[in-house]
């Protein structure tokens, strides 16, 4: 789907980094922004930013998208403030406590996937439907590196992002059954500088407490890191291009990790 001005957008998770970044992304091209997040004051603040800085109409909604009335509330303000929605990115996520999968409480799992995969669902759930009977619209569904390959030590918010990658892929095939107008797309990004362990700590459920945060929390990820620009750009042109992914990294550590994943699947069709 072309991107112009005057088409409306919606990002989830957008009071900082990623969604912040999409959220700048659109309003640059002259599309009116809903930005959507869990902590309210930093979210007005960023839309206040973003609308002083494009010059496009801005909202700020706080919505926790672990509720899927909170999310259906954001829609329909979406549609009763701008009339339309054209592209809903749901990118809200949390880092949770790191260790090995079998040391870490249920309660870990059930955060990462309540967040960063029911998440995504509710948003589906809420704005496809709108998209479908307007007949126009792109999903872009936040996933990470994470989703593509193994990264021993975070597997609660790598199985949620396994689930994104998957669902967003069968998403697309159902769409083009069934509503060939609307696409969708996974966003895999390498490691970008965020404040997601600061965000995180804000937001944590009562059952799942966090350490203080550890400088050193991405130490050993195998790339390079990628600038907000270098995600951003290549989101826009996937939705452009109507990509199923946009898998956004440097170097070539990431890339021989999901070869080797893809390669060992391959390895293994026997029967
Ligand atoms: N930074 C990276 O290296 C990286 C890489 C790959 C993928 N991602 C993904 O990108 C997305 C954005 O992360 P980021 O790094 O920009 O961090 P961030 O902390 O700046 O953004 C995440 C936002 O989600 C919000 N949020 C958390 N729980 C929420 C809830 N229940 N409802 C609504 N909003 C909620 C937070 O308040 C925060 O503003 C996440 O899905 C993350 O997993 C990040």
């Amino acid at each position: 789907m072309k991107l112009e001005a005057g088409q409306v957008a919606v990002v989830t998770g957008a009071a900082s980094g990623i969604g912040l970044g999409l959220a700048g992304a659109f309003a640059a091209r002259g599309m009116p922004v809903v930005l959507s997040d869990l902590r309210a004051d930093e979210v007005r603040a960023s839309a206040a930013r973003v609308a002083d800085e494009h010059g496009v109409a801005t909202l700020a909604m706080t919505t926790d998208v672990r509720d899927p009335e909170s999310v259906e509330a954001l829609a329909q303000a979406t549609v009763d403030r701008f009339g339309r929605v054209d592209v809903i990115c749901n990118n809200a996520g949390v880092m949770g406590p790191q260790g090995p999968s079998w040391e870490l409480d249920p309660a870990v799992f059930r955060w990462l996937v309540d967040v960063a995969l029911l998440g995504v669902v509710h948003g589906v759930r809420s704005f496809v439907p709108r998209m479908i009977e307007a007949g126009r619209g792109h999903v872009l569904n936040t996933a990470s590196m994470a989703g593509l390959m193994p990264l021993p030590g975070i597997t609660p918010y790598g199985a949620a992002k396994h689930g994104v990658v998957g669902f967003t892929e069968s998403l697309r095939a159902e769409l083009a059954m069934h509503a060939p107008s609307v696409g969708a797309t996974v966003l895999c990004p390498g490691y970008v500088p965020s404040d997601i362990g600061v965000s995180s700590r804000q937001v944590n459920p009562a059952d799942v407490p966090l350490a203080p945060l550890d400088a050193a929390a991405t130490a050993g990820l195998p790339q390079e890191d990628l600038t907000m620009e270098d995600v951003t750009s290549q989101a826009l042109a996937a939705i452009e291009a109507d990509r199923a992914h946009a898998i956004v990294y440097r170097g070539g550590g990431y890339e021989a990790g999901i070869r080797a994943r893809v390669q060992g699947v391959l390895d293994d069709l026997v029967n």
